[in-house]
Parts: C-alpha cells; sequence; structure tokens
C-alpha cells in the first residue's frame, strides 16, 4: 500500500503573499479535495492546529483545523469560505503562535465563543458554535483569510519588534 503524502512548503513573515485578501471559493472540484487533502498532510507535518490556504501560497478562502487534544483521535475539520455570523461579548485570552511566525507566541484576547457559516468540500453550507480552543483557532485562521496577522492584535512594540526579527532573518538567509 502506498501513502502520498504532499507536505508543502510554509511561507513566513515577512512574505508579502500573507497580507493578501483571499478569494471565495467558487468551484467544488477535485482541486478543491486536493488542496484540503495536502493543507492536512502540511499541518499535521508542521505540527499544526490550523493552517490558512494562504500559508502555503495559496489565495482562496480554506481553512484546515485540529484542535483534538494530542492522545484522542485525530479530528481534522475543513472551513470553505469561513465566516464569522456572530460571537459572545464575553472575550478569551489565549496564547497564539502561527506556522508563519515560528517560534514566537504571545497572548491575544478574542471573543470566547464564535458562530462559524462556511462550506464543506462538497459545497453544503453548515453553521457551528465554536468555543474554546476551536473558537480561538478559526478566528486566527479567518483572520489569515482578511491578510491579518495575530501580531496585529498585540502591541505594536511587539509586533514592531517581532517583524524586524524576521525580516532580519530573512535577509541573513537571501546572503547565504
Ligand atoms: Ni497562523
Amino acid at each position: 500500500m502506498c501513502f502520498f503524502m504532499t507536505v508543502r512548503p510554509i511561507i513566513t513573515l515577512p512574505d508579502p503573499q500573507l497580507r493578501l485578501v483571499s478569494k471565495k471559493v467558487t468551484k467544488f472540484d477535485a482541486r478543491l479535495q486536493q488542496l484540503v487533502t495536502d493543507m492536512f498532510d502540511t499541518m499535521y507535518d508542521a505540527p499544526g492546529v490550523g493552517l490558512a490556504a494562504i500559508q502555503i501560497a495559496v489565495p482562496e478562502r480554506v481553512v484546515t483545523v485540529d484542535v483534538s487534544p494530542k492522545e484522542d483521535e485525530p479530528q481534522p475539520m475543513a472551513f470553505i469560505n469561513p465566516e464569522i455570523i456572530g460571537h459572545s461579548d464575553e472575550i478569551n485570552c489565549h496564547q497564539e503562535g502561527c506556522l508563519s511566525i515560528p517560534d514566537y507566541f504571545e497572548e491575544v484576547e478574542r471573543p470566547a465563543t464564535v458562530t462559524v457559516r462556511y462550506q464543506t468540500v462538497t459545497g453544503e453550507t453548515h453553521e457551528m458554535l465554536c468555543e474554546g480552543l476551536l473558537a480561538t483557532c478559526i478566528q486566527h485562521e479567518i483572520d489569515h483569510l482578511n491578510g491579518t496577522l495575530f501580531i496585529d492584535h498585540i502591541s505594536r512594540l511587539k509586533r514592531e519588534r517581532v517583524t524586524k526579527k524576521f525580516i532580519k532573518a530573512a535577509r541573513r538567509d537571501s546572503d547565504d
């Protein structure tokens, strides 16, 4: 038996593609299925709990998530064209990280629960009430679709510091 894993490269800060607004998916075809499969392979390989298509340089409104505890069965979830249609007044503070900003973590405040409307890979529309880590994760990933990064939610000082660090590192890499 053969497994074909397609782990695609993840783009990182300061890649300007991370600031693109991703386009709505209109074709629910085999190409979309393949994109979602590749995103799961890439996300689990990283490993990460969420991935937006733009992080593998595909500017389309596709998100993959798995927030299940490590010791449990995987719970892969794919959200096509996800949008937040409601949120709680209650705010939660979670430490966030991002595969596109490796090894950097910071506390971010977001609504504790959100209602998300999305489509499945076959184009059916669903709504889901997201709480806890899933609420944090889906808001972080939907931000990616709009060119927003979690560092946009922290203080300007911290954001500038981490951005400079990544610009310097990128320069170093290109000098090598
Ligand atoms: Ni991220």
